[in-house]
């Protein structure tokens, strides 16, 4: 039987590869520690370094025109990113453990069990060789078209968008992220180092465990450096009534109520199973919230409340997770552009009537691509003369220099997601 941690990364890459599905924030529970530390290591590899993987397979098939089934490529990438690049596997676990996976009809394909054996075992013989050929073959094999998209809206608005600038960027990208915390109630654990650079967010010490029990005891949460970042934003007001239209799981729900402990907050959330997990996240955190379990246009339509305080963080691509997904190339196929982006126009429609005059309204994705922020910004400008732009961020997080009505902070001097988000206030 193989171990829990190759059996969970291949049950995910058949999940991304066969049916196009994200990687889940849960993907790996049930695991020890330990397995969970293997498995996350070994589904980034073989994520971040899909393409070359199957292009190293492929000139030792017999017959190169057909393409392996998915069961032999995921065996297949499982065993080499071991043995190219996890010196802490020992060679014979890395083969012997995978020709098992190859062997599960649920997660191999067992005809080919003595291909992926003969060509592991034959990786395993040199090493070394084994991860100079594939550290050496072109990175480009790892990207997609959506990709070089993403990098290209990425770098664009910062006028960096050369050769160099897109490979450094695309390098960052395929590095794992370092977790972001916030501290919410009492000392942060032995496990987290202040971050020097952001004031109140907190990383993970190197070589530290992740404190999985601090986290559950709700003293404090994940959050990624950018939506802390963000949600510093300098307002004066002092907001009565917040929504927060599209609240799963939490975060910047969590976020609102530490900042305005006296307000009024609704958090809204569509998909009653998200829903139950933000009620979940306020309960242990102990943030008071009214959940909303409802489309947010339909709750809005059907209600006479206003707010003097919005935050619309939207549906989106998620092109600006790639270092955290690297599942994303492969499905950018799945994504539908054109649909979310009138999605976010709707939410924008519906919830702008909604605010207070002068109120504030903050919407944010955390997608680079212009569709999902800028067209929304350009589109505000010219149908909505009562919204004027609101100066909520430090200028280093424009786009341009001085651009503080936008937080987009440049990806190559940044940690941290890609956002675009933008305020307003109304007149
Ligand atoms: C980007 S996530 C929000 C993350 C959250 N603000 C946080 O910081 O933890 C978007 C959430 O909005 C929900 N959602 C999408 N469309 C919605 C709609 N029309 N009405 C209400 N919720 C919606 C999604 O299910 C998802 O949970």
């Amino acid at each position: 039987m193989p171990t829990p941690s190759r059996i969970a990364a291949a049950r995910a890459l058949h999940a991304v590869f066969g049916a196009g599905h994200r990687v889940s924030d849960r993907w790996d529970t049930g695991l020890s520690s330990e397995d969970a530390g293997l498995a996350q290591a070994l589904l980034g590899l073989c994520l971040r370094h899909w393409g070359r993987l199957q292009a190293y397979v492929k000139p030792n098939l017999k017959d190169q025109s057909r393409s392996l089934p998915l069961g032999s490529q995921v065996a297949l990438a499982i065993g080499f990113a071991q043995l190219a690049w996890m010196d802490g596997v020992a060679a014979h676990a890395a083969v012997n453990e995978t020709v098992e996976l190859a062997a599960d009809p649920a997660l191999g394909f067992p005809p080919h069990k003595g291909l992926v054996n003969a060509l592991l075992r034959r990786g395993a013989g040199n090493r070394q060789l084994l991860r100079a050929h594939l550290d050496a073959m072109p990175a480009s094999l790892d990207r997609t078209p959506f990709v070089d998209a993403v990098l290209q809206s990425a770098l664009e608005p910062h006028r960096a968008k050369g050769k160099p600038e897109i490979e450094a960027l695309w390098a960052k990208l395929q590095t794992p992220p370092r977790p972001a915390f916030h501290v919410l109630r009492g000392d942060a654990p032995p496990e987290l180092e202040a971050d020097p650079r952001l004031a109140g967010c907190w990383g993970l010490r190197e070589g530290a465990p992740f404190p999985g029990q601090w986290l559950e005891s709700g003293a404090g949460m994940v959050q990624d450096r950018s939506s802390q970042a963000l949600m510093a934003f300098q307002w004066k007001g002092n907001p009565i009534h917040i929504l927060d239209a599209c609240a799963a799981p939490g975060g910047k729900t969590t976020s609102l109520a530490l900042r305005y402990p006296e307000a009024r907050i609704t958090a809204v959330e569509r998909e009653p199973r998200r829903a139950g997990w933000l009620k979940k996240n306020l309960a242990v955190r102990a943030v008071k919230a009214e959940v909303v379990v409802a489309e947010v246009t339909d709750f809005l339509a059907n209600s006479t409340g206003s707010f003097d305080l919005i935050v619309l963080d939207a549906p989106c691509s998620g092109s600006g997770t790639l270092q955290k997904h690297p599942e994303l190339p492969w499905i950018a196929g799945n994504i539908d552009l054109e649909r979310l982006s009138e999605m976010q126009r709707d939410l924008l429609r519906a919830t702008i009537p909604k605010l207070d005059k002068g109120g504030l309204l903050i919407y944010a994705v955390c997608s680079w691509l212009p569709e999902e922020g800028e067209h929304h910004r350009a589109w505000v400008r010219t149908a909505h003369a009562e919204l004027e732009a609101a100066h909520v961020w430090p200028g280093e997080f424009g786009a341009e220099s001085g651009d503080t009505a936008c937080f987009r902070p440049q990806p190559l001097a940044w940690d941290g997601e890609g956002f675009q988000a933008f305020a307003w206030t109304k007149r």
